[in-house]
């Protein structure tokens, strides 16, 4: 990876850690049409618990929350393991609030999570979980994340606006997802 290959960070871009009052916008951004297409919850119900769950995560100071001027604009959160023999590797989320995307602010909380994983957490290996055509895939490979493992009929939902077959109109369509690691810190081989 050369530093060539990463956006620069927008002018008055700051990290924080994320808390509470964060929730409000969270839940904005997830109900948001082009972001709710990159996540499983269907409806405000499930939107709202997902959004309690990811952040209760601020407690353990394992998420950060990009502002710009103050405002926030992006999350990006550890998803920490509670048991001791599974705290050496975990699973993060990422999301950008739709008008400020493709600018470079995905890229730097991707830097500082990555960070705070390895130096603070003392996290070896993270891992995500990302739709099968999200064009994340990219940032994430640009970050060094190889594909491990793939799911394809992970989800069955009614097909979007343009998206039907017109053979099998009203036929529920399956999405796919792919399961990303990266080893922050050098692994020896497993053992198994
Ligand atoms: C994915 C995401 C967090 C990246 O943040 P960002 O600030 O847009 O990223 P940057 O500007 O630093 O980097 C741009 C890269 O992000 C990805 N990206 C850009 N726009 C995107 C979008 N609308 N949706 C998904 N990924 C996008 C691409 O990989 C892009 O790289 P490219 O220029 O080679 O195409 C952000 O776009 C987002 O929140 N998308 C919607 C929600 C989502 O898909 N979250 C990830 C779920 S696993």
């Amino acid at each position: 990876m050369t530093q060539e290959q990463f956006k620069q960070p927008p002018v008055g871009l700051e990290m924080r850690y994320t808390d509470a009052g964060d929730a409000p916008h969270l839940k904005a951004w997830l109900t948001d049409p082009t972001v709710a297409s990159w996540f499983p919850m269907a409806d405000s119900v499930e939107i709202e618990d997902a959004v309690n769950r990811w952040i209760a995560f601020y407690r353990y100071r394992c998420s950060l929350t990009a502002t710009i001027n103050g405002v926030p604009c992006g999350i990006a959160t550890l998803y920490l393991q509670p048991y001791r023999k599974l705290a050496h590797q975990c699973e993060f989320g990422i999301i950008v609030a739709p008008e400020f995307r493709d600018q470079g602010v995905g890229t730097d909380l991707m830097k500082n999570i990555i960070n705070l994983a390895r130096e603070y957490f003392k996290i070896e290996l993270l891992h995500l979980q990302v739709y099968a055509k999200n064009p994340a895939i990219r940032l994430y490979e640009r970050f060094g994340f190889r594909e491990f493992g793939c799911q394809t009929h992970w989800i069955k939902e009614d097909p979007k606006p343009g998206e039907s077959d017109k053979n099998k109109k009203n036929e529920k369509i399956y999405v796919g997802r792919i399961f990303m690691e990266l080893a922050i810190t050098p692994l020896p081989e497993a053992s198994n």
